[in-house]
Formats: structure tokens, C-alpha cells, sequence
């Protein structure tokens, strides 16, 4: 499968630092949050869950979620982790690799109701050498041993496109879905859930395209403060379960 991705110049820490994350937390990008945690709580509703969030950044999920939830996320950047503990100073985070932090849970047979993948495919990097991680390995070991019986893997992708043709919005899609329904396939998880969130403003850019899509829902009600506007346009949302579980 072609990866149309471009090469990252900069680290998550300078990321962070030069504010490119904080239109992660901006009201238009809530649908990339919003609708698994709906999920989430129609699927738990007679009892709370846990959550882990594996590279959590600014923490931009956890406005959405429930305070009974028992979360953690987990991040290797110290900067990160410092913005989430001020700001959500009762919450657990922690700063280390995420997949050093997985192999611990893992001794310890600890596990979690849901594991949050948002924004980590391509995003999954070695902090020193900014190489990227064996995602397959990652949703593989995460449905083997941190996922209970009953718990979903979440994967969240942002969806851009912009004028070059190998960033249209219907070739990025269809490539993203294809991509992520292989990952879980061959990880031999039960695909319970799969969406395509819209965000707000989408229109815009949809209006500039030839062929309007049929999912797509008109908002009227644009309102842009951020200076990030348009970053993401949709996101899909991928849910999958361990295979012992039907449905
Ligand atoms: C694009 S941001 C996504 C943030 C958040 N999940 C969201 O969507 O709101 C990617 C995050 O993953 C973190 N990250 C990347 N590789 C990691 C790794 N190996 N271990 C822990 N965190 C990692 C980065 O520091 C960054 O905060």
C-alpha cells in the first residue's frame, strides 16, 4: 500500500512546544472524541470502564470523557504529560514509551475496558531516533494482553486532504479504511464499529470538490476561531475487539 505520508520535520516535543497540538482541543474537532466515548458508554452502561490512552497528548479526550472513568494516559513527552497534569490534575498520566509502558501493564496482567489509539497511526515514533514504531505489533499486543475479554481497541485516524491527487478526500479515506481494516484483520480482531466522523467546516472544502459524497450532512452552522481550522477535516473511527468475543 502506497504511503502518501509526508516526512515529519520536526519532533513531538518541538510539536508540542511550537503549539501545533492545541487545535486537537478546539470545539470543530470534538467528533474525533466524541462519538467512541458515545460508544463507550452505551456499551458499559451498567457499570463504568477503564481507559487506556496511548499517546495521549494534550489530553484532548479527556474532555469528553465521563468522570467515573478510570483513566490513564500515557505519553513520552514530558511536556505533554506536564500540560495533562495541570490541567487535569485527578487524572493518571504517565510519561514514558508507550510500548515499554504496555510490556509493564502486561506483567503485571493488568488490563483496560478500552485502549485508545487516536492519532497514532504514523504518529508512532521512537522519541530519540523519531522512527517509527511497528504499529501491527502495538494493536496486536494490545488485543492479546491489555484488552479485557469484554474491551474494545479504539483507533481513531484524522482525515486532511488537499490538492494534490494523492490527498483527495475520497483516495485518503479509502486508503485510511483499507489500512487500518488490514491492521486489525491480520491482528484477527472482530470489527465491531467503524464510522467516519465528520467535523465541523467540512462543507467548505467539501464545496470546492466535484462530486459531493453521499454521506456527507450539511452544517450549516460554521463558526471557525481556530487558527487551525481545517486541519482534519473527518476522522475515522475504527473499533475492534479481542477475537474470543463475538459481535
Ligand atoms: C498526533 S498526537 C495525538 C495526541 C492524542 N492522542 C489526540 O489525538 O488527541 C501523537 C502523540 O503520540 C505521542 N507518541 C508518539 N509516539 C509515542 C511513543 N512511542 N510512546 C508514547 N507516546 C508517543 C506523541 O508525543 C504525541 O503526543
Amino acid at each position: 500500500m502506497e504511503d502518501n505520508n509526508p516526512q515529519r520535520k520536526m519532533s513531538e516535543e518541538e510539536r508540542f512546544q511550537s503549539d501545533s497540538y492545541s487545535y486537537l482541543e478546539q470545539p470543530e474537532n470534538a467528533t474525533r472524541y466524541t462519538l467512541p466515548i458515545h460508544f463507550l458508554e452505551d456499551a458499559f452502561k451498567e457499570r463504568s470502564f477503564s481507559l487506556l490512552d496511548l499517546g495521549c497528548g494534550n489530553g484532548a479526550l479527556l474532555k469528553y470523557l465521563p468522570s467515573q472513568c478510570d483513566y490513564v494516559g500515557v505519553d513520552h513527552s514530558e511536556y505533554a504529560i506536564q500540560y495533562c497534569s495541570n490541567l487535569y490534575p485527578k487524572r493518571t498520566f504517565v510519561c514514558e514509551d508507550l510500548w515499554v509502558f504496555l510490556r509493564k501493564l502486561a506483567t503485571e496482567n493488568k488490563k483496560f475496558d478500552a485502549v485508545v489509539l487516536c492519532g497514532m497511526i504514523y504518529h508512532t515514533v521512537d522519541k530519540e531516533s523519531q522512527q517509527r514504531k511497528n504499529e501491527q505489533e502495538i494493536i496486536q499486543f494490545c488485543l492479546d494482553k491489555i484488552i479485557s475479554d469484554k474491551g474494545y481497541l479504539i483507533i481513531i485516524i484524522g482525515l486532511n486532504y488537499g490538492n494534490h491527487p494523492n490527498h483527495s478526500l475520497f483516495v485518503r479515506a479509502e486508503w485510511l479504511q483499507k489500512l487500518v481494516e488490514k491492521m486489525l484483520e491480520t491482528a484477527k480482531a472482530n470489527i465491531v464499529y467503524e464510522n467516519l466522523c465528520l467535523q465541523i467546516g467540512l462543507e467548505k472544502k467539501i464545496a470546492q470538490q466535484k462530486v459531493i459524497p453521499e454521506w456527507f450532512v450539511q452544517d450549516a452552522s460554521t463558526d471557525y476561531s481556530s487558527k487551525f481550522v481545517g486541519t482534519y477535516w473527518a476522522s475515522w473511527t475504527f473499533i475492534g475487539s479481542p477475537a474470543c468475543v463475538t459481535g
